[in-house]
């Protein structure tokens, strides 16, 4: 049974079957990438925006320091996992706010001394355009002399190679409200001149006796870039570079880093 305020599906929301799953499915990238976003934070403090901040996983923690920050995000249903989220942890509307919105249109008419984009939702963009957007965005929030901070991961085909057009088992979690059996399944294509990267993932439910119960197909679509395209692509949109490593760790960025991190000021 539905009220009017639970999410429905709707083709903006691709995270609809994803969202109360999202921070069990993603708890091992807050030992990856949360210590290096939250030393932003207490370096450049706040109020933060975060763009698709989604359930909040980064910045609830970053409003702890801070003390006010903002979400906005595209779906609706990780948006209200992000207050349910919130709510557990004892914070209010006062001190975090879920906007919806699309991070290249969004315009708050206020300005952050720090914007993060967590989770590289940037992959999210599917061309130059919307890129664009999404920097001008940014600009737009930015206070003078205020940081941008993000990164990516680098990506490299004779990496996931092994996991082109073949279904894999991603792993096998419980829903974290229910308890309910869930394993999933990944089948991934890659389109190398488009850039980009189309996942199949077949979720089952499964009884305690292991038998299927329920299964649903998703289809999710990413377009990744090169870390000299991202760099490119920000200093062409008026960002300057202050500070980039190759890794959540702060190593220095080099050609054989796993991802490209920066913080960013707009000129
Ligand atoms: C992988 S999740 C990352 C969430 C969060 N930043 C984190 O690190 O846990 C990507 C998020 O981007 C959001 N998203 C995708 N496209 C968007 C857009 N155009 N505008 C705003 N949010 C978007 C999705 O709804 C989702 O919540």
């Amino acid at each position: 049974m539905t009220t009017g305020t639970t999410p429905q599906p709707s083709a903006d929301d691709d995270y609809f079957f994803e969202a109360d799953l999202y921070d069990t499915l993603w708890a091992g990238l807050n030992k990856l990438d949360l210590p290096f976003f939250l030393s932003t934070v207490k370096e450049f403090g706040g109020p933060v925006l975060e763009l698709a901040a989604g359930t909040g996983r980064v910045l609830l923690p970053a409003v702890r320091i801070a003390g006010t920050g903002v979400d906005v995000d595209l779906s609706v249903s990780m948006l209200e996992q992000g207050r349910r989220n919130a709510a557990a942890e004892g914070l209010d509307e006062s001190a975090v706010r879920f906007v919806e919105g699309d991070l290249r249109t969004v315009r708050l008419g206020e300005r952050f001394p720090l914007i993060l984009a967590a989770g590289q939702p940037l992959f999210h963009c599917a061309n130059d355009e919307d890129w664009a957007e999404a920097l001008a965005t940014v600009r737009e929030h930015l206070t003078p002399g205020g940081r941008f901070v993000s990164g990516i991961p680098y990506f490299r085909f004779d990496e996931m190679a092994k996991y082109s057009e073949r279904l894999y088992l991603a792993g096998e979690i419980r829903h974290p409200g229910t308890g309910q059996r869930i394993a999933m399944w990944d089948y991934n294509t890659y389109d190398l001149q488009e850039q980009s990267i189309t996942r199949r993932r077949v979720s089952e439910l499964l009884d305690e006796d292991g038998l299927v119960t329920e299964r649903r197909h998703t289809f999710r679509k990413n377009y990744y870039r090169y870390p000299n395209e991202v760099r490119r692509t920000l200093q062409q949109a008026g960002f300057t570079i202050e500070r980039e490593y190759g890794g959540y760790d702060e190593s220095p960025y080099g050609p054989d880093s796993e991802h490209y991190v920066w913080v960013a000021t707009a000129r």
